[in-house]
């Protein structure tokens, strides 16, 4: 079958479309899914593309690196403890352990990680939303939002802010979102209550205090928020930034309420989301979509941190396979 692969080692390092071995048939918690689409996120630049770039060739030839985590696609073989799937359904979902590469016509993930997909989303919305989407609930959830909590999402219109402020408002909570002048309608049209410009100076001492503070775009940390987040606010962390890391379990030493969020995919959230979806209440936006052979293009996209919304690429590319053809 045909899969991402990086070609050439250091900064010179391309992913190019490569035929591959199918993957392993699916163990008995596992399903094999003909990916549809699958999605971009920093993660897959900040962390494997650049263990593929500084990996010797030796190595990745005998442990080839992988690329992608979500998707949603049809799945095409099951393993005997399957139950609640079945060959012919379309799901979505994600895993960030090796055996899952979604870069890929076929992948296998295990039947925990994945839910049936929303009927109303196309295959391109449906795999923008696992990773990204489970991050803003994790997140929301473990800064305790809910009714009536003032909630700041910084990164508002990136992928992650994008659900976090759905998501938030679904919750009933006050929402600001904090994002450049050039998103602020943007942010608003998404449901935000008020949204701050943080092209126009300085905000984190003029604002708030809020229930929750919600950093998703790991630049901030407690400390820097601190007048965010008051004396009883909580501050949670999409991580990253080296001060977040070091501040976070330090703050908590103190007795502040701070966190980072380590996103994980479980079927209860992704049907959490699909009611969400189904209700109307959450969209999937998509900042552009890419087809599986210009995976560089895709991933040069996300590397802009400019995007609105998620970077999707189309499952089929240039892959000629007909039993990929027939599951659509
Ligand atoms: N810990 C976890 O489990 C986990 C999970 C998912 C993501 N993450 C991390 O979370 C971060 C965000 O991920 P993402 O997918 O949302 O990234 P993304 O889509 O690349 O974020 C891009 C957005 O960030 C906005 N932005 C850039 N600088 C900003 C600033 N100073 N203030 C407010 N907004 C700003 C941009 O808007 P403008 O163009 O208007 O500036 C753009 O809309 C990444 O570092 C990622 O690695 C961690």
């Amino acid at each position: 079958m045909k899969a991402i692969m990086p070609s050439g080692w250091g900064r010179q390092t391309r992913l190019v479309l490569t035929d591959v071995d199918e993957p392993a048939a699916p163990g008995p918690e596992d399903v094999l899914v003909a990916v549809h689409a699958a999605s971009v996120n920093p993660k897959d630049r900040k962390l494997n593309l650049n263990v593929a770039r500084w990996t010797p060739p030796v190595v990745t030839k005998r442990f080839p690196p992988v690329f992608g985590d979500d998707l949603a696609g049809i799945v095409i073989e099951k393993g005997a403890n399957v139950e609640d799937f079945d060959v012919g359904d379309a799901v979505y979902g994600m895993d960030m352990r090796p055996r899952t590469a979604t870069l890929a016509e076929r992948t296998r993930i295990h039947q925990t990680r994945i839910a049936r997909m929303p009927p109303s989303l196309s295959f391109e919305e449906a795999a923008a939303m696992p990773l990204a989407a489970q991050t803003a609930l994790q997140g929301l959830r473990q800064g305790h939002a809910g009714f009536g909590r003032s909630v700041l999402i910084i990164g508002a219109s990136g992928g992650v802010g994008t659900f976090a402020v759905q998501i938030a408002n679904a919750m009933g909570a006050h929402v600001t979102g904090v994002c450049s002048h050039r998103n602020t309608d943007f942010v608003k049209a998404l449901g935000a209550d008020a949204v701050i410009d943080y092209t126009a100076g300085d905000y984190r001492t003029r604002a708030g205090p809020f229930d929750l503070v919600f950093d998703v775009t790991s630049y901030e940390s407690p400390t820097s928020c601190a007048a965010l987040t008051g004396r009883s606010g909580y501050f949670i962390s999409t991580g990253g930034d080296a001060r977040s890391m070091v501040g976070t379990p330090f703050y908590r030493l103190l007795g502040k309420k701070a966190g980072t969020v380590v996103v994980e995919s479980y079927r209860e959230d992704l049907e959490t989301l699909f009611a969400m979806v189904e209700s109307g209440q959450l969209k999937p936006v998509i900042d552009s979509t890419f087809e599986l052979i210009d995976a560089n293009g895709a991933y040069d996209r996300n590397g802009t941190g400019r995007c609105r919304g998620k970077v999707v690429i189309r499952g089929d590319g240039e892959a000629d396979d007909t039993s990929f053809r027939r599951s659509r």
